[in-house]
């Protein structure tokens, strides 16, 4: 694979991350007792936002329990989760991150789903799935660590079935250059940002109807004020999988949402 991607591995490496997570995870109980999305949202939703934002675009996604959703860019697999969890559908989860995916299967069977829920490591420019297979793809947060978005968004088509729906959340650029690091990338060298504009301008030509297209900075704001308002998430949180420096990632997150330099866009597409 090529260096960027392992420039993007490297900044997900978390090293050691399922023994952290099993020791943290003892606060909340004993190793065999269930553990629901709740429990774990503030550790597993890695994106803008956190449970409620995935449940906010899985609604826009009319999911039922026949459908099989792929969610690429899995991380620790709480988007994936959620969405069994919510709707009684199976869900794949792909992630580049090794640590990531073994992560993403223990929580998985802490929270008794594996029959349904599954993860495998790979990368979102080389899905290793057949053509056609899924129903609906998930992309939360994950297009600005990728610089092949011709490639990104041609592969999820493949993926899709015709008349497949593929959402994305994710955070885009306004034009100038952030403040770093951020919790995608703490330089410049792993940062793949489009403007809303330019991101549809990838994802329609490999095949895709725009269905809804969205503008989603000013609830991304707010729902970084309401955190620096409030203090640290309860723990366990996301500081077990990135290390205590996510506390100044997501707040240079939270200022470049503030001061314009970056948006988030919520989108919804149909395969053609
Ligand atoms: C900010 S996290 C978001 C995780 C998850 N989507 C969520 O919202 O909780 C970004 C994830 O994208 C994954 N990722 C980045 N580039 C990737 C690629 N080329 N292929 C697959 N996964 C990738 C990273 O390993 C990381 O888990």
């Amino acid at each position: 694979m090529t260096d960027h991607l392992d420039g993007v591995r490297d900044h997900y490496r978390a090293t050691g991350l399922t023994e952290r997570l099993k020791t943290a995870l003892a606060t909340l109980g004993p190793e065999d007792q269930r553990l629901t999305p709740q429990q774990l949202g503030a550790l597993d939703q890695f994106h803008t936002g956190g449970l409620a934002a995935t449940a906010e675009l899985a609604k826009l996604a009319e999911i039922t329990a026949d459908k099989s959703v792929l969610d690429v860019g899995s991380g620790v697999g709480g988007p994936a989760r959620y969405l069994s969890a919510t709707f009684g559908c199976r869900v794949t989860g792909v992630d580049l991150s090794e640590p990531f995916v073994d992560a993403a299967r223990y929580l998985t069977e802490r929270t008794g789903q594996s029959a349904m829920v599954s993860f495998e490591t790979g990368s979102a420019l080389e899905l290793p799935f057949d053509d056609g297979r899924f129903d609906i793809v998930f992309l939360q947060h994950v297009a600005m660590n990728i610089a092949d978005r011709a490639g990104l968004y041609r592969e999820i088509r493949r993926v899709l079935k015709p008349g497949g729906k593929f959402l994305t959340y994710d955070v885009v650029s306004n034009g100038g250059e952030p403040l770093f690091p951020v919790p995608w990338s703490r330089t410049p060298a792993t940062s793949y940002l489009l403007t809303a504009t330019a991101t549809h301008q990838a994802i329609e030509p490999v095949g895709f109807r725009t269905l809804i297209s969205r503008d989603d900075s000013e609830a991304g704001k707010a729902w970084f004020m309401a955190m620096r308002a409030s203090g640290p998430p309860p723990s366990p949180n996301l500081g077990v999988v990135m290390g205590r420096d996510i506390v100044e990632l997501s707040a240079n997150l939270g200022r470049n949402l503030v001061e314009g330099r970056l948006g988030i866009l919520t989108a919804v597409f149909e395969a053609v």
